[in-house]
């Protein structure tokens, strides 16, 4: 190589080496007649000294570098003159005395600064990703996403399992996303998919006996981008045979906890990951993904309310809805525009008002309290107790705010589990450092579709029903509950599997139940159908999602910040310049011809 050390790794036990090293020019001082220059390679940054005196030479030469220029020196390690290491840097005692010094190459003045960690504008950021990449953050985190790949490979390697490719190109079927679509050239007319995640692949390679699967499998989502979506998106997607869904959970809590205490040892979690009901944590956090790292759980509070006068939460209770609240703690002095503030944000997430109930007298024991500290429209309607009740099911004392929305059950959770996460960001509630597992269980198999008036799979069409909701399948698909098992952390879910139908017939009759006629489910899912005819074995899998475990654990608001090319929230490939337009041969050359909206 054109170099013999790493910057990042010189300490104090080099000193009195001679070393050669490459990188670029991270940051350059001129003291009078000397030129400091911190050289940057991937592991980190050296201090190097150039003196007239010791080297003129390269002196003279190192007065015509700027930003970024890659160099090549030669240089002695010693010891930095006392009262001038640097603690903060794992390189700070000591520096390099140059010898030889050699322009690589130059750079232009880079559009944003390389060498410090200062807030750029996103799109320039993913115009020059490769000048991104070389700053601290993005080069950490695609240090960390490295080590997260490798521990999971060598994981699941340790336990036997096989590492298989499967195609990308595959062929359109209805699993959840829109596919993107390939046009064939060979075959006019016709069309391959990009893999939606390799589902079916995975259950075909359980009956073609190979037990243990996994693999680090791009898939191809044509869906909005959020951020924690992108349309393209990497997946530990992995399968088993012979297997329930205890062992897969088991299986996911020892890959998970290993793999924190592996790559982020100062992050901390508790165990055994509890494993949470659909049912109870949609009624307790208003949503399917959500942040254990802190409390504020919605209280129904109908049956405290029913009477009370108050028409929002009385008629409410009459006509069968719910009055649920939570309690935000320390808001109790929110002025008048905050807590409109907090109305108009309800209402923006689907609920026809918001009621809160603000407790004044910080400090003052719940017992304490009298109605002259309560200030809520609702408070001429309420009795002490009444309060008192509906501050100790929420939770909150004197000096919180009580935040109550009344209507119908499934949207009065939604909006709450909305308000409950933006003001658990706001009011910092969860703890940067905690990582808190949980697996969701019992989830319901199908989904009541309103638009389309059919069911839909609530995951996908090959989950299996628990077997003792079998006799309800055909008359009552709504109350049937499916073998699922998600694994939720830090309000995202970071992974879906479940336990698979390995039963041919049970398979149809789940694809008649979500409305496919018996020739489309042959043209649709003939191979896997076929395949189940030969003895396929009962298997599971789950997929965690790679991109989100990343991002997670370093502790990034989205995903983009742990893919080194992603696209923009846009679907937008900046640095290429993608989608972009083709020649009209090309377009030919596949038999398609090109619509364009008006
Ligand atoms: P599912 O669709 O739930 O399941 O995906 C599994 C996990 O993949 C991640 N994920 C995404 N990450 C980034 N961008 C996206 N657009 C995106 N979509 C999903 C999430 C999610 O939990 N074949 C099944 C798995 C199985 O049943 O084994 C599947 O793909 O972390």
């Amino acid at each position: 190589m054109l170099k013999d050390h790493l910057c990042g790794e010189l300490t104090a036990n080099n000193v009195g080496e001679k070393v050669t090293l490459a990188g670029w020019v991270h940051r350059r001082r001129d003291h009078g007649n000397l030129i400091f220059i911190d050289v940057r390679d991937r592991s980190g940054i050296v201090q190097v000294v150039f003196n007239p005196e010791n080297a003129r030479e390269a002196h003279h030469a190192a007065e015509a570098l700027r930003s970024e220029f890659v160099i090549r020196l030669t240089g002695k390690a010693m010891p930095r003159p006392e009262g001038t290491e640097n603690k903060k840097m794992p390189t700070g005692a000591v520096e390099i005395l140059a010898e030889t010094l050699e322009i690589l190459n130059e750079s232009k003045t880079p559009p944003f600064y390389v060498n410090e960690e200062v807030e750029v504008d996103e799109s320039l950021r993913l115009k020059f990703r490769y000048l991104d990449i070389r700053r601290e953050r993005m080069r950490d985190n695609i240090i960390l996403r490295h080590k997260v790949v490798t521990f999971m490979r060598q994981y699941l390697n340790d336990r036997g399992f096989l590492e298989i490719e499967t195609p990308i190109l595959l062929k359109s079927t209805p699993e959840g996303a829109r596919d993107y679509l390939v046009p064939s050239r060979l075959y006019p007319g016709k069309f391959y998919a990009l893999a939606q995640s390799p589902q079916q692949l995975k259950q075909l390679l359980m009956v073609a006996g190979v037990e243990k699967y996994y693999q680090i499998a791009r898939c191809f989502r044509d869906e909005d981008l959020r951020a924690d979506r992108q349309m393209e998106f990497t997946q530990l997607d992995l399968e088993m045979s012979f297997v329930d869904e205890d062992d897969m959970m088991q299986l996911l809590e020892g890959l998970f906890s290993s793999l924190v205490e592996t790559v982020t040892p100062g992050k901390t979690f508790r165990k055994p990951f509890p494993r949470l009901s659909f049912h109870d944590i949609m009624d307790r956090y208003g949503c399917d993904k959500p942040d254990l790292r802190f409390g504020m759980e919605l209280a129904d509070i109908s049956d405290i309310v029913a009477g009370c006068g108050f028409g929002v939460f009385s008629n409410t209770v009459a006509r069968g809805g719910v009055v649920k609240a939570i309690s935000a703690p320390g808001c109790g002095a929110y002025n008048k525009s905050q807590i409109e503030e907090l109305i108009e944000l309800s209402k923006k997430l689907g609920a026809a008002g918001l009621v809160p109930i603000a407790l004044g007298g910080e400090g003052v024991e719940l017992g304490q309290l009298s109605m002259d500290k309560v200030k809520s429209v609702a408070a001429k309607y309420l009795t002490l107790d009444q309060v008192k009740a509906i501050a100790s099911r929420t939770g909150a004392g004197a000096g919180d705010l009580i935040l109550v929305v009344a209507g119908e059950r499934e949207r009065t959770n939604a909006v709450l589990g909305q308000l409950r996460n933006e003001l658990g960001a706001r009011l910092n509630l969860a703890d940067p450092n905690e990582l808190a597992f949980a697996f969701v269980v019992d989830f319901p198999l199908f989904t009541w579709n309103e638009e389309d008036n059919r069911w839909q799979a609530t995951h996908h069409p090959f989950t299996a029903p628990r077997p003792e909701d079998m006799p309800l399948l055909i008359e009552q698909p709504g109350k049937v509950h499916g073998r699922h098992y998600d694994l939720v952390l830090n309000g995202y879910e970071i992974a879906g599997g479940s336990i698979r139908i390995h039963q041919p017939e049970l398979q149809r009759q789940v694809f008649r139940i979500l409305g496919h006629s018996e020739e489309r489910i042959q043209t649709l899912f003939g191979q896997l159908l076929d395949a189940f005819e030969y003895g396929a074995p009962p298997h599971g899998g789950v997929a965690p999602g790679i991109d989100r475990v990343v991002a997670i654990l370093a502790g990034e608001p989205t995903i983009r910040e742990v893919i080194a090319f992603p696209k923009n929230q846009a679907g937008l490939d900046l640095l290429f310049g993608s989608p972009s337009e083709v020649t009209q041969t090309q377009i030919d050359a596949v038999h398609i011809s090109v619509k364009l909206p008006e």
